[in-house]
């Protein structure tokens, strides 16, 4: 039988915490099955807390002594900790604990990965490491010292500035007071890539990228998005480091991509290490942002962090906001646009639309893991993207540096946050605060009128119920909009219409011809656009909106009008898209990137959304052909352009990342793909035996096994990078990623049983079972099989790794979609998963919100 149901956690519930820390002394003696945590805490009442209970927290901990003001003290242990009776004035802690990181698969808390000992602690995880007020609002300076046996641990790192150290120890001084979340600590047989860097107030710090012997040929790419980070941060947002030191160090088994530890960022291998032979130009634009993220969070998240778990989109929805900013600065901002909204409409709109809808800021949890979500995240992002719309660019920035100003050193809310602007703005912004506690994507509905000379245009809203949430009250949705004139040119730039109301309408006076509008620019708001216009408008706008994120959209909804029109009604690709595609492509004064992303069309998973919401029940192996027709008919229509785009945008010269030469492969090699169906893999061969990087080899290898023709590429593939993780990864994936639906499931089946299926290792778990849950009508195919295989290893893989079988649930959120076979399939597999012995908090909680749908 399982375990009786998990405790829910509600943020109604808060109360700080009974004591204040005025000082964490750490000491610890590693050893791979038996390391010893040795504690000295000051701890003080709190004169602002209510409930002066002593609790620690702590999970898997064994205690060898504990003490009080040196004296031996009796604990009682409780329900996720421990309890103890103390002095009601300023008291020392002591306590001494063994772990065993060898035997920590969760990978988190102190664990071992490739040899090296390595943490993870957000969110909950320090208190697998000692016995602990494992909050985020207590909030404490650290002091470390870390002893082990100095031939299989010659560097061992931790938090703030280094400080003694000598043979089989060193010493950590953190000076700035912290939660402990952010703590870390890494020892093992690591190179340093080093450099340094002198901030705006010219104080110098040393910089280092920690790998594995053997990886410092991939730190460089690293290291120059650091160096940039900290200069953009400065510059933009006036943020200067504040240690003597930084160090990022990559490891082979984690659960996320990266984590944001005071001064001693830790990263999963594939967020950090790169090559351009072994990393695509897709993993250097990650990387350089995902560097970008970890550091913003020095102020946006560790220098300002969380009162407590439901507050995390005031630190990941601000960072991410500021690391897309980063990235627009850095390479091209419609194409970070599109990328996001895209990514967006993927990840966030199915969670929003679905049995996992919450709020922004959710208002209750079982397990914290589960909230690290899509809307978290890139809501959290869009919600602050909008603000800044709303109040201005130069309103955010006073606002800001009121922020920063105000609430340096402190765990903040949400409360906090939106008090600055309006403190700073002396706006209200109550309704706008909707955006954090109303769950659901909100449905704009548009309607024109063109009367005497006026142009009007009708808004209305409305947001479907979401789990909890039956009524919802109107938000405020910035929409932005231009007017264009029958010659494509902008008779009225964008300006932003504040929808606040239901149904509100804004008039345009002074129009002596009808204007054509443009609206929701940029996407200016995380909502869906009912606008009914046919395709010849859309043609239009796709010709001539002057707003660039508008003119993709104009290609998308065209796109996915064809491919709607060839599902329903088996109708031929539209003539008014690809014509207008073609037209498009063949200018040349319009960004490769630009125009790769034009060459795309709305994914699979995302028709099969759209047709939900039109009432019919989506058919994953039509959806399928429709989109692979119309790939055909792109193939055809533009048969004499393909071979010329192709050859216009081969790179001259040593690969270079940035977004010049990596937009013209982009756009190549769509055109590859395109052009693979018309040479047979002619093109594709040659390029794969001349690559000289991955971008080029990757993209090739992916068009021989889409025509069938990758057998002998796979294999050379596999040879010359067996001996590296990330490329096996990648070797793994592109199999299920190209193999036709019927094939998935067999595809990833016969993986589980190769030598290299390293399950317990999270990235190789996911090249294979999340990119089988990723292909559409793969993992739909009629047969369930997909599903069948999914749960298996979900339920291997969840006593092992909970928190990363728990993400991978979230696979099934979108059954309610499909046909009652493929339900009752699913849900057998749901009930399957959720029936086992001892199944963890993580995944109980999230089959249980998937199955109640
Ligand atoms: N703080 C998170 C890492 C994290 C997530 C720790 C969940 C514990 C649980 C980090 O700042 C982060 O957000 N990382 C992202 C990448 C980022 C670019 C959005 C990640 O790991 O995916
Ligand atoms: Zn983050």
């Amino acid at each position: 039988m399982k375990d009786a149901a998990p405790q829910t956690i509600y943020l109604k519930d808060y109360t700080p915490f009974g004591f204040i820390v005025d000082s964490v002394a750490l000491t610890f003696r590693l050893h791979p099955t038996a390391t010893r945590v040795l504690s000295t805490i000051r701890f003080r009442p709190n004169p602002d807390a209510t409930d002066n209970r002593f609790f620690l927290h702590g999970e898997q901990l064994t205690l060898i002594s504990a003490k009080i003001n040196g004296t031996d003290v009796t604990t009682r242990t409780v329900e996720g900790g421990i309890e103890a009776d103390v002095p009601n004035a300023p008291f020392t802690w002591e306590a001494e604990v063994e772990i065993n990181p060898q035997a920590n698969t969760a990978l988190e808390g102190l664990y071992m990965s490739n040899g090296m000992y390595c943490t993870q602690c957000e969110a909950e995880g320090f208190r697998k490491i000692t016995y602990y007020p494992d909050r985020p609002d207590v909030m404490s300076t650290f002091d470390l010292r870390i002893e082990a046996d100095g031939d299989n641990t010659p560097v061992m790192l931790s938090n703030g500035n280094g400080a003694e150290s000598g043979a089989g120890f060193a010493n950590w001084t953190d000076p700035w007071p912290k939660p402990a979340y952010l703590f870390a600590l890494v020892a093992g047989d690591l190179i340093a890539h080093e450099d340094s860097f002198t901030t705006m107030s010219g104080k110098p710090v040393k910089l280092a990228i920690w790998v594995r012997p053997g990886d410092e040929h991939k730190c460089a790419f690293g290291m120059e998005a650091l160096k940039k980070s900290m200069t953009w941060d400065e510059e933009v947002y006036g943020r200067e480091y504040d240690l003597d030191e930084f160090n990022i160090v990559a490891v082979d088994d984690f659960n996320m991509g990266a984590m944001e530890n005071k001064g001693l960022n830790i990263f999963n291998s594939s967020c950090v290490l790169a090559s351009p032979e072994t990393a695509t130009d897709g993993n250097f634009e990650r990387i350089e942002a995902i560097i970008a993220h970890e550091y913003f969070h020095n102020w946006t998240g560790n220098r300002i962090t969380c009162r407590d778990w439901f507050q995390l989109c005031l630190k990941e929805g601000l960072t991410v906001f500021r690391d897309a900013q980063f990235t627009a600065d850095m390479r091209s901002e419609p194409v970070k646009r599109i990328d996001d909204v895209i990514a967006l409409r993927a990840r966030q709109f199915p969670e929003d639309q679905g049995p996992l809808s919450h709020p922004v800021r959710p208002e209750s949890f079982q397990e914290i893991n589960n909230f690290y979500t899509a809307t978290v995240y890139e809501k959290g992002a869009e919600v602050i993207g909008m603000l800044k719309t709303l109040v201005g660019d130069e309103a955010y920035a006073k606002a800001l540096d009121l922020y920063f100003d105000r609430h340096d050193g402190q765990a903040c809310t949400i409360e906090d946050w939106i008090q600055v602007f309006e403190d700073s703005t002396g706006r209200d912004l109550s309704q706008f605060k909707l955006w954090y506690s109303q769950s659901g994507t909100p449905e704009v509905t548009v309607r024109e009128e063109y009367e005497g000379d006026t142009f009007t245009l009708h808004l209305s809203q409305k947001s479907a119920p979401t789990p909890g949430q039956d009524q919802k009250a109107p938000q405020v949705i910035p929409v932005a909009v231009g007017l264009l004139n029958d010659n494509g040119d902008e008779v009225l730039p964008t300006q932003v219409l504040e929808l606040t109301e239901t149904e509100q309408s804004f008039t345009f006076p002074g129009h002596a011809t009808r204007p054509i509008p443009s609206i929701l620019r940029g996407f200016s708001a995380p909502v869906t656009l009912t606008h009914d216009i046919d395709n010849d408008r859309r043609a239009f706008l796709l010709a001539h909106d002057t707003d660039a994120f508008n003119r993709w959209e104009a290609g998308r909804d065209l796109a996915r009008d064809s491919l709607l029109k060839a599902i329903q009604q088996g109708e031929a690709p539209s003539a008014a898209y690809l014509d207008g595609l073609k037209a498009l492509l063949r200018d040349d004064s319009l960004d490769p990137a630009y125009r790769a992303l034009m060459l795309g069309q709305p994914s699979q998973s995302e028709l099969a959304a759209t047709l939900h919401k039109m009432g019919e029940t989506p058919d994953p192996a039509a959806i399928h052909a429709a989109s692979e027709a119309l790939r055909e008919a792109k193939a055809q229509s533009f048969a004499e352009l393909l071979p010329a785009l192709y050859a216009a945008n081969q790179v001259e010269g040593p690969y270079r990342p940035d977004a010049g030469p990596a937009g013209q492969r982009s756009l190549a090699n769509a055109a590859l793909s395109l052009l693979t169906r018309l040479d047979g893999g002619e093109t594709a061969a040659k390029q794969f035996d001349a690559a000289d990087n991955m971008t080029l080899q990757l993209s090739a290898l992916g068009a021989l096994l889409d025509a069938a023709k990758g057998e002998d590429a796979l294999s050379a593939f596999y040879d010359q990078w067996q001996n590296d993780r990330l490329v096996i990864d990648k070797w793994f994936s592109m199999q299920i990623m190209q193999a036709k639906p019927e094939n998935v499931a067999t595809t990833a089946q016969a993986f589980t049983q190769h030598a290299d299926f390293d399950w317990k290792n999270p990235n190789r778990f996911r090249a294979v079972m999340g990119v089988l849950a990723m292909h559409h009508a793969g993992f739909h195919f009629e047969d369930g099989a997909g599903y069948t295989l999914l749960a298996d290893w979900l339920i291997k893989l969840d006593p092992v790794n909970p928190q990363t079988t728990a993400r991978m649930c979230s696979a099934f959120q979108t059954w309610k979609r499909y046909d009652e076979t493929r339900q009752g399939k699913i849900r057998t597999e749901l009930e399957r998963i959720a029936g086992q012995d001892g199944l963890s908090r993580d995944t109980t909680e999230m089959v249980t919100r998937i199955l109640n749908a």
